[in-house]
């Protein structure tokens, strides 16, 4: 066998030939392993031919041929890596943007633990770095696993890319023996432009910023491109730990540097909010002279005691927060407005703009949000910008802010072009023609087409697979627009008889063009993968108005089987006019996270015959898997109804609660002859007294305490 080059290194004429050689040891590869039913190679060979195909085409996209194995496949390059469970969730981190808000941060977290105001409570305050997070895992001190966030739960191995990162250290001394380090992989500023220079001399992919250029980077199908590419790594944080690192975020982070990781020289303990403050103004100072972008300044608390207290939301710490840089700006022309229609039927206003550069960024579209905001109206009425709203050809003001979708901020009336008529909003859906009608309360105008509606029908589709979703692999959004226009799906269901309906011999997927014999046979294989799906996702994936990731989660794991959440969704539904009076419905709203708008639109969807039954189809082929109840192993109280009241010195309500619901029990507000325990403080009136009458167990805070103490 011939040695093979590293991509990087390559020639172009030699990755002529080397494509050439690809397309045909493929092709060869294929009729082996179909045709003859004989395959020659094992499958990781099959694979590692393929991968080095698609990078070749990446660094030489001109040298891509005709009959590239890459088009026969329906699954992305990216689909190249294999994935990784994350151990502990890599979260996300709330946002602040003021000075009050840094102060509400530090009251909720103080009222949270029940501190008053003169009790100390240190934070660190360091840079949040503008790139991509990456927890690298260590075993016995060696570097078994570098993993990207992915959805925060599942991540994209790419550890032999990691490897070449100079920064990720790949043994370390005095090291837990399994420790999980997380942290952000960036490119400098200088880096990022020698390599756009070089790709562009090269006739290769520049960068639009050097976030872009690191995750481009990093996620590499060949490492040894990684490795050519000037990678960095800051270290902010940890996920699994087989012993703690230290008592305070401040000592972990120095005990990482001691271990080799870097840690960022502007990282800062401070003891009050205004400290904070301070800090992140001298940061924003010599944000221009870093050499690497930055975006905001990460402030945590220190304590690791207090930290663990105070816990998680649904997908951010109580404990941490972003306080972020005010948002770049631009000036440009809007050319025209147009309107997309989402999966609930919104329509969304488009503004398509003269393309501009907004903090790095070329941006030639902006969310218009809705009819109000163009008019110059806020959600109450109110005006906004003056009253002044939006025409076309109006000059108007960009503003990006981190990674969210560029808005419209202002317009300037002293260029408003002569004869500039007021925009006027459709009343009906520019895709199917039904009338678009605004609900009472509702700041969005709405298609009625329901799923005769084709951007409806398609964008639920597109929903339906998203990677939170059922992410089928092959099957993702320019697939479904396919086959949604070619009539071989409708609707969800659909997905599940493809098979039955066009797989004869897969001829027919096979002869679709951009398909082929192995990538059909993956995609029904990779349909049939997902017929079992965890219930958090199924919910998810129904594309439901205000149901999102976690409150999914939160609904799967508090109605534990889909028969009896459908269940309890249709006692709701049989009470639409009396919620008060049902159970279901109380049971619902009880859950921590589910509000009013939500368990209305919750109930709605499955109280609407046609979407009832649109679901009933797609759940006959599948089988749900239980939610997986809170971990409550050897907790006294898992299963328990418990009542707090009287005054709790050593916790909040909020915090009693939210760790009795983590141990498996449930909260309730009152006592009745289900309580199983009563938490009484100081001062309990009425209920405590109720609690007697119906011999209910009553005990005090710190007899609290002890019972939950180290579960
Ligand atoms: S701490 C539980 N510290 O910001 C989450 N994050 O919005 C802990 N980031 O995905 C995150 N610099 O990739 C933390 N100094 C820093 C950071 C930082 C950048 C990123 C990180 C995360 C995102 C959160």
């Amino acid at each position: 066998m011939t040695e093979t080059i590293p991509v990087d290194a390559l020639t172009e004429g030699e990755a002529r030939v080397e494509l050439a050689r690809l397309a045909r040891d493929i092709a060869n590869a294929n009729a082996d392993y179909h045709g003859q039913d004989n395959p020659q190679i094992t499958d990781a060979a099959f694979d590692a031919l393929k991968l080095r195909n698609a990078a070749i085409e990446a660094r030489f996209p001109a040298l891509k041929r005709a009959d590239s194995p890459s088009d026969m496949v329906g699954a992305p390059v990216a689909d190249g890596f294999g994935k990784i469970t994350h151990a502990l969730r890599m979260l996300s981190l709330g946002n602040a943007f003021s000075t009050e808000d840094v102060e509400d941060f530090d009251t909720s977290i103080r009222k949270y633990l029940g501190f008053d105001a003169a009790t100390p409570l240190a934070y660190t305050a360091e840079p949040k770095i503008d790139g991509l997070s990456l927890s690298l895992r260590y075993e016995n001190g060696l570097l078994v696993q570098a993993a990207t966030r992915g959805d925060g739960e599942v991540g994209e191995n790419v550890t032999e890319n990691a490897r070449t990162i100079a920064d990720i250290p790949q043994q370390l001394q005095n090291a837990p023996e399994i420790l999980e380090v997380r942290g952000e992989v960036y490119m400098a500023h200088a880096d990022f432009a020698a390599l756009n220079a070089r790709q562009e001399e090269q006739g290769g992919k520049t960068f639009a910023n050097p976030r872009n250029a690191a995750a481009g980077s990093l996620r590499q199908l060949d490492a040894e491109i990684t490795r050519a590419r000037p990678l960095r790594f800051f270290a902010y944080g940890w996920g699994a730990l087989s012993a703690p690192l230290a008592d305070t975020q401040s000592a972990a982070l120095q005990r990482l540097g001691a271990m080799g990781f870097a840690i960022n020289p502007l990282t800062q303990r401070c003891l009050t909010p205004a400290a904070l403050v301070a800090h992140y103004q001298q940061i924003e100072q010599r944000r221009a002279t870093l050499g690497y972008d930055i975006d905001g300044v990460v402030y945590k608390v220190d304590d690791l005691a207090l930290q663990a207290r105070l816990g998680f939301r649904s997908s951010t710490p109580r404990w941490a927060i972003a306080h972020k840089f005010p948002a770049e700006l631009a000036w440009t022309r809007l050319e025209a407005i147009d309107i997309q229609v989402g999966r609930t039927g919104a329509l969304s206003p488009v503004a398509r703009l003269v393309p501009v550069t907004v903090g790095g960024v070329v941006v030639s579209n902006a969310t218009l949000h809705n009819e109000d905001y163009i008019a110059g109206r806020d959600a109450r009425g109110e005006t906004i910008r003056d009253g002044k709203d939006i025409r076309p050809g109006d000059w108007v003001q960009v503003y990006r802010a981190g990674d969210v979708i560029p808005k419209i901020a202002d317009v300037d009336l002293s260029k408003r072009p002569e004869g500039a008529q007021a925009y006027a909003f459709p009343r009906q859906c520019p895709e199917c023609g039904s009338a678009a009608v605004r609900e009472e309360g509702d700041a969005v105008r709405r298609c009625s087409g329901g799923m005769i509606c084709p951007a409806q029908a398609v964008e639920k589709l597109k929903h339906f697979v998203s990677r939170a979703a059922f992410d089928i692999e092959g099957l993702g959004a320019k697939q479904v627009e396919q086959f949604y226009r070619d009539g071989w799906l409708g609707e969800p269901a659909d997905i599940f008889t493809l098979k039955a309906r066009f797989g004869q011999g897969l001829q027919q997927l096979k002869n679709r063009e951009g398909w082929g014999e192995k990538s059909a046979s993956n995609l029904f294989q990779a349909i049939d993968e997902k017929r079992n799906i965890p219930f958090h996702r199924l919910l998810f994936s129904l594309g439901i108005r205000h149901v999102g990731e976690a409150a999914s989660a939160l609904i799967a794991r508090h109605y534990g089987t889909w028969d009896v959440f459908v269940a309890a969704m249709d006692q709701a539904a049989a009470a639409l006019d009396t919620p008060e009076d049902c159970p279901a419905w109380q049971d619902l709203l009880s859950i921590d996270g589910v509000g009013a708008v939500m368990a209305r639109s919750l109930v709605m969807a499955f109280a609407q015959p046609t979407e009832r039954a649109s679901i009933a189809r797609l759940v006959a082929h599948l089988q749900v898997a239980q939610a997986p109840r809170p971990k409550t192993d050897g907790s006294p109280v898992a299963g328990k109804t418990v009542v707090f009241t009287g005054t709790l010195e050593k916790m909040s309500r909020a915090e009693a609660k939210a760790r009795a619901e983590s141990l498996g029990a449930k909260v309730a507000g009152s006592v009745s002859a289900k309580t199983d325990l009563l938490v009484a403080g100081p001062g309990a009136g009425s209920k405590a007294k109720k609690a007697a009458e119906l011999g209910i167990e009553t005990i005090d805070e710190d007899a609290w305490l002890r019972l939950v103490q180290g579960l």
